[in-house]
């Protein structure tokens, strides 16, 4: 039975993946209300948003989803959280894994359990978590590695967890704990598990917008390792399509993958980007690989397919990724205020950012 939600409080609402689905739910829910509680990391820019500024449906909290007062204070007013805040980036998360295990699992803690108290305080004690909803978004990151010469072999919802970088281990750890507090207190939860983003503001640390972005200064692409890392890659409107199937059609307790049907290595995604914008393979630059680097993430989606009805019809290549090339190309503004860091001092000025 499908459910409808009046008001949404999406958390990590300012990054990539959260600013698209916050574009897309108000877009497709006109009697939806959205508040974006985000902190304004190093990945959170509200300019990702600026078209949807002043629409009454969408508030903007700047904060901490560890901070239990204000946490508390939001999800007192909202029927459901749909929780993509995250630190994101596993190379990061290799120099330092201190800040993912304090956002991605202590927060995620404090979020759950704002819910857990706050929405059954505020019930008639009969069924504290009806029509209440929290939604997690996770990664395929956290099944591990799959070999490169079993090409048949994908992550089912089944696959045990092998989480292998800091960052995997601590998203693996926060899915954990929302199956714990679904089980422990019965609350609703529901997980989508999905592979790698690619799409419009995408923050250019991570490899499609970095290689664009380094292409179009004339600088080379740095390639890891020997480039034959598979990655499934799945367009973010897909992926925010997906969610909000999920958030209302979604069984209670079940985990969900989300894949595009789009497997490629990290060498063909280079020749790609290359082709696409009238380079040859001069402009690789071949770099030491990353430290663990799983070899092949690939994602069976049958289940939410079959369940729910969902399947990718934005991520197929080459049209999506050119689609995207252009996107970097028509938003030169945008991608250069952030790899400069323009955009947090205009920012910090308007929403106080660290
Ligand atoms: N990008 C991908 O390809 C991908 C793939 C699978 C899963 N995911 C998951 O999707 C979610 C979103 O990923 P993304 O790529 O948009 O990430 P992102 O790094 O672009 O954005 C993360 C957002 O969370 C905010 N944030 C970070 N810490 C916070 C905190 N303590 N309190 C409040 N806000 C905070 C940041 O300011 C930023 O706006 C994450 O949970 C990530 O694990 C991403």
């Amino acid at each position: 039975m499908s459910r409808t939600y009046s008001h949404i409080l999406v958390t990590g609402g300012s990054g990539f993946i959260g600013s698209n689905f916050i574009r897309f739910a108000l877009e497709q829910r006109s009697d939806m209300r959205i508040t974006n509680l985000d902190a304004l990391t190093y990945a959170g820019n509200p300019e990702n948003l600026s078209d949807i500024e002043s629409d009454e449906r969408y508030t903007f909290v700047h904060g901490n989803i560890g901070d239990d007062k204000l946490v508390r204070e939001l999800v007192a007013n909202v029927d459901a959280v749909v929780h993509f805040a995250a630190e994101s980036h596993v190379d990061r998360s290799i120099l330092d894994s201190k800040p993912f295990l304090e956002t991605n699992v202590m927060g995620t803690q404090c979020l759950l359990d704002a819910c857990r108290h706050v929405w059954s305080e505020n019930s008639d004690g009969k069924a504290p978590f009806a029509a209440k909803r929290f939604h997690h978004v996770s990664t395929d990151e956290v099944y591990g590695s799959l070999p490169l010469d079993q090409p048949e072999v994908m992550f089912t919802e089944d696959t045990p967890y092998d989480p292998r970088s800091p960052y995997a281990a601590s998203k693996a750890a926060s899915d954990m704990l929302v199956r714990a507090y679904e089980h422990t207190f019965g609350m609703d939860c529901t997980i989508t598990n999905c592979s790698n983003n690619f799409g419009p503001y995408h923050f250019p640390e991570k490899v499609i917008p970095l290689f664009v972005t380094n292409l179009m200064e004339g600088e080379k692409v740095p390639l890891y390792g020997d480039g034959l890392n598979v990655r499934d890659w799945l367009h973010v409107v897909d992926h925010a399509e997906a969610v909000l199937t999920v958030l209302e059609n979604g069984k209670t307790g079940e985990t969900y993958n989300v894949g595009g049907n789009n497997e490629r290595s990290n060498l063909e995604l280079t020749n790609s980007i290359l082709s696409i914008m009238g380079f040859g393979e001069e402009k690789i630059r071949y770099v030491e690989d990353r430290a663990g680097h799983d070899r092949r993430y690939a994602i069976d989606a049958t289940k939410i397919k079959r369940e729910l009805g969902w399947q990718p019809t934005r991520s197929a290549w080459p049209a999506a990724l050119e689609e995207t090339v252009q996107w970097y190309r028509d938003h030169e503004d945008w991608w250069k205020r952030v790899k400069s860091g323009a955009y947090r001092e205009y920012y910090a000025k308007q929403y106080k950012a660290g």
